[in-house]
């Protein structure tokens, strides 16, 4: 798969999420699917959205011991998501597992990336809480290379942090990177933010884009200005 917007379908019900998808007459974008949604909904959304011929990206974060994230995973494969995630904090082992449970018979599978150290988690409360006492960006790029290592795509991170995980990981390991706004757009709570342009020249894969689209006044516009910044 080559460059691509992901819109996050951050909504709490199937009905906004199809109202929003109605718009999008012509190119069907490649969509985000979070725990919100899904928790609310369940399984059936994903067909439905697939049904419309969207690319889903699953983003429910696995963790767990890695038999039940290995028979987790195979349960999303069946569901014929394109992209799924889970936490590199579970360890490679648990990453393998991933990667078993989500393999098909005939060797075809999802792409699957990692959460490293969420953006929420800042040095402090990595140092305090989990008891990691390394600088972040490394231990970000110890749970790329872990990631790799297991056999994963790729990871989600900073736009900000792209570069140096090609430059870890290699041209070939996908970044997924949020935290995307216009140049005159509005950057609400996202704190360190890029725009699609910024982050298609800082190498980003995939950018996922949120309320940028979602609560723009005109949403396909919105989506076609990021196709032209940063795929075209
Ligand atoms: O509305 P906005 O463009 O900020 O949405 C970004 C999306 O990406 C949201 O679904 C958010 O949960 C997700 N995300 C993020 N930062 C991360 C990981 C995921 O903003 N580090």
């Amino acid at each position: 798969m080559g460059k691509d917007v992901i819109i996050a379908c951050d909504f709490s019900s199937a009905e906004k999420t199809f109202e929003f998808l109605d718009k999008f007459t012509g190119r069907k974008p490649f969509v985000k699917i979070g725990m919100e949604l899904f928790y609310a909904e369940g399984p059936q959304i994903v067909r439905e959205i697939k049904k419309r011929g969207h690319k889903i990206f699953l983003d429910l974060k696995l963790h767990d011991i890695p038999n039940t994230v290995k028979k987790a995973m195979s349960v999303l494969s069946g569901l014929d998501v394109d992209l799924c995630n889970l936490h590199a904090g579970g360890t490679v082992r648990m990453m393998e597992a991933a990667i078993e449970g989500l393999t098909r018979p005939d060797g075809t599978r999802p792409l699957l990336i990692a959460v490293t150290q969420l953006t929420s988690t800042d040095q402090e409360s990595m140092e305090n809480d989990l008891l990691i006492k390394e600088p972040i960006d490394k231990v970000v790029m110890h749970y790329a290379a872990c990631a790799k290592k297991a056999g994963l795509d790729g990871v989600v991170c900073s736009p900000l942090e792209a570069g140096k995980v090609h430059d870890t990981c290699g041209k070939d390991f996908l970044t997924v990177t949020p935290g995307v706004r216009f140049a005159d757009g509005d950057i609400g709570d996202q704190k360190r933010v890029m725009t699609p342009a910024e982050a298609k020249k800082i190498g980003s894969d995939y950018i996922v884009v949120g309320r940028p689209i979602t609560a723009a006044e005109d949403p396909v516009a919105a989506y076609e200005r990021c196709i032209s910044e940063f795929v075209d």
